[in-house]
């Protein structure tokens, strides 16, 4: 038995009519706009089991074009799946899409034969049933393919959802949480299409090295979508569910974002912020001030990684608008939230080193200095030369074959291999990592299966105060290093090992991930 909320829309291949790009900041008043589709809540019924249905789609993303997407129990992206604290749900997974899949459930602590990795394959056809036995603080996680080396292309297709954990904690909070009336998911993707409106999707040199950029950016699917909300406090649960693009988060009007909770829980007090930087893998739950009633949008700025800075996101750009025009919410932004453990005075030894390298910099790099693009950067400029010379690159430059889009990246020297079992990692013992990367200077989102942890620095300093509760992504750029405390609970052995990889798909596709035991 599946529960559906009355209020929920199912993410359905709905028809709009965005003929032409949205100018930036500019809150368009006639009805011509989609409204942001809210995932439909997905519980275990009865029966204690959710089922999953990965099937083939279609969507309407540019003009009248229809693309062949992948969708979740519907065309594109998938239920956002609810569990309880204490609860063990069975997880049936059907593969109806014509690839083999694996489905894992990115940030859920759970033994390895269960966490969905590259190992545990479901061919075109088939089912996977998994128990899921819910042991952790309410969180917002999401799910996704980890097929080996095939994960950017099946959910830049649409493969991906939310994995709500609620637990008795949270729900003593007077936080927003009526789903799509003051509680809204937002999962923000960049696409690329191609002339005749299908999913760009090119493994190159270009897309190893610095990952998919995309010139679309979507909201729960839909192109800067509008939700209409209680007026009140509302809580924006943010999902970064790109294969590579970092976003600074803002409100068109300065309002502020008051971050709640990161990738595993709540943070202890609400952060206060104007700009939110997540990064790909990254959740972060907000809670926005929309007493006033007045609409606002949620735009991105630039970031600092170069080629995301390509139009449209060479200034600030509007992901979705915010209209808090419905009936009073009740919610509050409460003043402390959780309780986070200290970090242990005495630390653990150092147990592991993760360096992310790439083999392939050169290749990737090269050609866009040469286009300008660096300079371009630098002088805050947008030269629509250099914006063409880049995105010829991006959509040209030849496809590797599979024994070099292979060997392009790795961890700690060594690319990726599904048969090799790179370390063992301790079980129910606090420890200490060290995540670095070699000689480029590239941000990596490193992820790590079968546990939260916290990051204990980052480059030295302690990390940001939004960063500092529980993580699954720990960011590290321009050589830095970040130092993680971590803890498994459950094993994960040869058949079914851990992964740890960065989160930029297009480098985990291409070895920069490696895999353990516990
Ligand atoms: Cu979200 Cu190993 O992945
Ligand atoms: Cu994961
Ligand atoms: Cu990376």
């Amino acid at each position: 038995m599946v529960h559906l909320s009355r209020r929920t829309v199912l993410l359905a291949g709905v028809a709009w009519a965005v003929t032409e790009p949205v100018p930036n900041n500019v809150h368009a008043q006639d009805g011509s706009r989609p409204s942001l589709p809210i995932p439909a809540e997905l519980r275990a019924g009865a029966g204690g089991t959710i089922r999953l249905d990965a099937r083939l789609g279609s969507m309407q993303f540019v003009g009248d074009r229809k693309t062949a997407t992948y969708g979740i129990n519907g065309f594109y992206l998938g239920p956002a799946v609810r569990v309880r604290r204490g609860e063990k749900v069975v997880a049936q997974v059907s593969n109806n899409v014509p690839e083999t899949i694996t489905m894992h459930w990115h940030g859920l602590i759970i033994p390895g034969a269960a966490d969905g990795g590259p190992h545990q394959v479901i061919p075109p056809g088939k089912q996977w049933q998994t128990e899921l036995a819910v042991d952790q603080q309410a969180a917002t996680l999401w799910f996704h393919p980890h097929s080996y080396p095939a994960t950017a292309q099946e959910v830049i297709r649409g493969l991906a959802g939310l994995l709500i954990i609620d637990d008795e904690e949270s729900d003593r909070l007077p936080l927003p949480s009526r789903w799509g009336v003051d509680d809204i998911p937002l999962i923000i993707q960049d696409r690329r299409f191609t002339p005749d409106g299908q999913f760009f999707d090119r493994m190159n040199y270009i897309a190893v090295t610095n990952g998919y950029v995309g010139d679309t950016a979507l909201v729960n699917g839909a192109r800067y979508p509008q939700a209409r909300t209680a007026r009140g406090w509302i809580r924006l649960r943010i999902l970064n569910g790109s294969n590579a693009r970092s976003y600074a988060l803002a409100a068109s009007d300065g309002r502020s974002l008051y971050v709640i909770g990161s990738d595993g829980g709540l943070l202890a007090n609400p952060v206060e912020l104007k700009r939110l930087l997540i990064h790909v893998g990254e959740r972060f739950e907000v809670l926005v001030d929309g007493r006033d009633g007045r609409a606002f949008d949620i735009v991105t700025l630039p970031v600092t990684q170069d080629i995301m800075r390509l139009p449209p996101f060479d200034g600030p750009l509007s992901l979705v608008t915010i209209r808090p025009e419905g009936a009073d919410g009740t919610g509050q932004l409460p003043s402390s939230l959780a309780v986070l453990p200290a970090l242990p005075r005495q630390l653990p030894p150092m147990s592991q080193e993760l360096v992310m390298n790439m083999f392939r910099d050169q290749q990737g790099m090269m050609p866009l200095k040469t286009a300008g693009l660096m300079e371009m950067v630098k002088s805050g400029k947008t030269d629509p030369a250099v914006v063409a010379r880049v995105v010829s690159l991006i959509v040209t430059d030849p496809v590797l074959s599979p024994t070099d889009q292979l060997s392009a990246n790795g961890v700690n020297g060594k690319s990726f291999s599904i048969e090799r079992m790179d370390f063992a990692a301790a079980r129910n013992r606090d420890l200490r990592w060290r995540i670095s990367e070699g000689n480029d200077l590239m941000l990596h989102p490193v992820h790590i299966h079968g546990c939260q942890f916290r990051i204990i620095s980052r480059d030295g300093k302690p990390p940001e105060a939004e960063r500092a509760g529980w993580k699954d992504v720990a960011p590290i750029s321009a050589g830095g290093a970040t130092e993680i405390l971590l803890r498994f609970p459950h094993p994960a052995n040869r058949d079914a090992p851990y992964m740890a990889h960065c989160h930029i798909l297009e480098h985990e596709d291409s070895g920069m991930m490696t895999q353990f035991t516990v």
